[in-house]
């Protein structure tokens, strides 16, 4: 059975109510985008001929979705994320200021705070026998190749089981998460281990809709990196590791071609003696270009709620 509503005034009456427009306090903002919501999903109801069986059930999934924690691990799923990157670039285009190396998703799973030290540090705690180390290095430059000295690299990434720490209680706090300063060269440099893709909870809410759709919730194995100076564009992105068999199968969308990196196997006793290591390990390297902006509220990563990060919102 299918009828039309939305065109009545029952209907009409109803989200003009559902969105306070008949109330003089409240937020015009949100009394504009609240009225557009509603109104879409009633649409939706009316042309897809919703049962109220399956209403219902997308009620209850709200609920579920925010009991688990998962809101913010469905939304890379369902490209909230990488939609939101499309708008930046786009922007960034608009106002002449694109270029420098990509940007893309930044994750629900970034700690602040991790140490801070300068050139180097190591960022495993050693405790994951089972984990390839990997040294991981590069460059920070403007888009001219000029060194940029004192840039801050921030990197964060999953063990060998694909978990991260603070997450994973099981982990040391701040396992796999440091934040390096770039040496007078613009140079940074970690040893690390190399980590494994990521899989959203298999019994959880965000897996279940997208089972629905016939899709998986896998991340192919990644590295996460803010890189920001004074001066230049705050850079929130990943590189993926290029032998994963999700590599250009992301859940996420975060994939880009141009943050594609090999992991290199380094067998020479003599290099390996020479990074100070025993055993044969991966090298990435990945160098960054950032862009030169005068605009401050562009140096700083956008504010949304993260783990340990101080605000005042
Ligand atoms: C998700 C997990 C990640 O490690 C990531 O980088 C992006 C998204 C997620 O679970 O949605
Ligand atoms: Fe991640």
């Amino acid at each position: 059975m299918s009828v039309r509503t939305m065109h009545t005034d029952d209907v009409r009456e109803l989200l003009h109510k559902v969105a306070g427009f008949d109330q003089a306090e409240g937020q015009e903002r949100v009394k504009q985008i609240l009225h557009r919501v509603m109104h879409d999903l009633f649409q939706i109801v009316e042309d897809f001929d919703v049962t109220p069986e399956e209403l219902w059930r997308a009620v209850y999934y709200v609920g579920e979705l925010g009991q688990s924690g998962e809101a913010a691990l469905v939304a890379p799923g369902l490209g909230i994320d990488r939609y939101l990157d499309i708008r930046m670039d786009a922007e960034d285009e608009q106002a002449g200021r694109d270029g420098g190396t990509p940007r893309t998703i930044e994750g629900p799973l970034y700690v602040a705070g991790a140490p801070l030290k300068d050139g180097y540090d190591r960022m495993d705690d050693g405790t994951d026998t089972q984990a390839e180390t990997m040294i991981l290095s590069g460059q920070v430059t403007d888009e001219n190749g000029q060194p940029l000295p004192g840039a801050v690299v921030d990197i964060w990434h999953a063990d060998s089981k694909g978990a991260y720490s603070y997450f994973d209680p099981s982990q040391s706090d701040y396992n796999l998460r440091r934040r390096i300063r770039t040496d007078s060269d613009g140079r940074y440099k970690v040893r690390s281990i190399i980590p494994s893709g990521y899989g959203c909870p298999p019994d959880g809410p965000t897996q279940k809709l997208l089972s629905l759709v016939g899709r998986h919730g896998q991340r192919p194995a990644h590295i996460h990196f803010f890189i920001s100076r004074p001066g230049y564009k705050h850079l929130t992105t990943q590189i993926n590791l290029s032998d994963d068999d999700y590599t250009y199968d992301d859940f996420a969308f975060a994939t880009r071609g141009e943050l594609v990196r090999d992991a290199v196997r380094i067998d020479d006793p003599e290099t390996i003696r020479a990074n100070g290591l025993e055993v044969p390990y991966k090298e990435v390297r990945f160098d960054v270009q950032l862009v030169a902006t005068e605009d401050e509220s562009l140096q700083t990563r956008h504010e949304r709620p993260r783990a340990q990060e101080e605000t005042n919102s």
